[in-house]
């Protein structure tokens, strides 16, 4: 399904997320239009991680619907998949390998083909600004500089929904700012 038949890029009715008696997610109605910046503030353990892991695929509701992209999370987990990027709360690239082969990894996963994932690949760097320390493992990388491998890494199939969680966790100013300014250009770095 191309973009513009899809007027929302999320639509979620009555999302109700239990744990044994627990309400996580008590009855949660939104929608988010392609192209606006959505984000979901909330005190620890007020729910965020729970509708971003719902609206990703990794758990499913107790009750409601989530439609991402055009399609029902339960019905069509991996279309779903295939149109978002995500960055997770908890930092996952891998330090034994370096920047450029992180990304690759994904690129692979994601079947990017081999000419375009290097070239995508490139450009994700140097937008990132990672492109002089491409080749370093990430085990040598500042915090900051690894959550902006993490985005690029989000973005390597041209997403059309990019979802993070605790996008600035960690960060001093500098790169806070260097990140915000990533989310402010993300129509354009989809591309
Ligand atoms: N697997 C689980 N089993 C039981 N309870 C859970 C589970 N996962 C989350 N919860 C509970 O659901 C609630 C919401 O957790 P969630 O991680 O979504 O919060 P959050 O808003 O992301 O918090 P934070 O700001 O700390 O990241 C919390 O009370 C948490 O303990
Ligand atoms: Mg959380």
């Amino acid at each position: 399904m191309i973009q513009n038949e899809v007027p929302n890029a999320i639509i979620v009715k009555n999302l109700v997320k239990r744990y044994d008696a627990f309400n996580a997610l008590d009855h949660v109605d939104l929608t988010v239009p392609f192209g606006e910046c959505f984000g979901s503030l909330g005190p620890n353990g007020a729910g965020k991680t729970t509708l971003i892991r719902i609206l990703t695929g990794l758990i499913h509701p107790t009750e409601g619907e989530a439609i991402v992209a055009g399609h029902d999370v339960a019905k069509r987990p991996d279309a779903v998949r295939r149109s978002i990027g995500v960055v997770s709360q908890a930092m996952t690239t891998d330090l034994d390998l370096t920047g450029r082969e992180n990304l690759d990894i994904y690129g692979k996963y994601y079947q990017v083909p081999d000419k375009d994932r290097r070239e995508r690949i490139g450009d994700l760097l140097e937008r990132v600004g990672l492109t002089e320390r491409a080749d370093d493992l990430v085990a040598a990388y500042s915090g900051g500089m690894r959550r902006r491998l993490e985005i690029a890494r989000g973005l390597i199939h041209r997403p059309k929904i990019l979802f993070l969680d605790e996008p600035t966790i960690g960060l001093d100013p500098q790169s806070r700012r260097v990140v915000w300014d990533l989310y402010n250009n993300f129509e354009r770095m989809k591309t």
